[in-house]
């Protein structure tokens, strides 16, 4: 199978096919959601939460994150592979790029990076330093502490201009995806219709260029709370293979995420 690249986020975008992403963490699980056709795999910063059990993604280093991201990346042919840069990481450009080069020398394709118009400089050093960036906008989970807890974002007029006004700087800046978090879904769409980037969404609506889960919330093993974005595919299902197929074919459909999963 062809290797996925940003042309071939920007292809489906532009033909209307929804884009899949699932967070990963090992290479056992890449190969297996890379032969499922996930298109993309986050080395996300919840792997402090779900795998290592922290309360929060605050401790995550990039140590940690880009040890498992030589993980996925040895067990993936296809996928195209997105790092988390982790709290703490990206305070000014050059550290920013400093770590994200040791992402990307773990193997990422891409980096993330959470937060609005005080990160543009930060984007466009890196995208001119040939590192592409995933924006996240919405509920940033590393700013608990300033959010005061992990709430839905963007649902007062203004902020929901501010998000707005965030998504044009990050793509300005040169981002080449914006991941929007727990945002209602009639912002995600008006964020997805106002931007020329594919947008991948989780909690923020079916109208998103494309979809993202955490990967044990989606075989259901994650023993928190469970958040209304996520469903559990491995109901109805006999295998993980079968459940991350019915994840793919769900968001391809559109079927995935439904209005219970929505704000
Ligand atoms: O760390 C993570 O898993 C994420 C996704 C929820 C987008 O950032
Ligand atoms: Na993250």
């Amino acid at each position: 199978t062809k290797a996925v690249t940003i042309p071939t986020l920007n292809a489906h975008r532009a033909a209307g096919e929804k884009i899949t992403m699932l967070t990963c963490y090992d290479a056992s699980f890449a190969s297996l959601m890379d032969r499922c056709g996930v298109e993309m795999l986050l080395i996300g910063d919840s792997l402090g939460m779900v795998c290592n059990g922290h309360q929060s993604t605050l401790p995550v280093t990039v140590a940690e994150v880009a040890y498992h991201t030589a993980a996925v990346a040895r067990g993936t042919k296809s996928a195209l592979i997105v790092a988390d840069l982790p709290f703490g990481a990206y305070g000014t450009p050059e550290t920013a790029y400093a770590n994200a080069v040791q992402l990307m020398q773990a193997g990422a394709h891409m980096v993330k990076l959470e937060g609005g118009a005080w990160l543009a400089d930060t984007v466009r050093f890196l995208t001119e330093r040939a590192i592409p960036v995933c924006a996240h906008l919405g509920l940033t989970p590393q700013s608990v502490h300033q959010l005061g807890g992990y709430k839905v974002q963007g649902k007062t007029t203004e902020s929901a201009e501010l998000l707005k006004s965030d998504a044009l700087k990050m793509q300005a800046a040169g981002a080449s995806v914006l991941v929007l978090e727990a945002i209602p879904s009639q912002l995600g769409k008006e964020v997805t219709e106002l931007l020329a980037i594919p947008t991948i969404g989780i909690g923020a609506g079916p109208d998103c260029s494309g979809q993202v889960l955490v990967m044990h919330d989606l075989l259901g093993v994650f023993p928190g709370r469970k958040a209304r974005f996520v469903k559990n595919f491995m109901d109805g299902q006999t295998s993980i293979d079968a459940a991350i197929a019915a994840y793919v074919a769900a968001v391809k459909d559109g079927s995935f995420p439904a209005l219970e999963h929505c704000f």
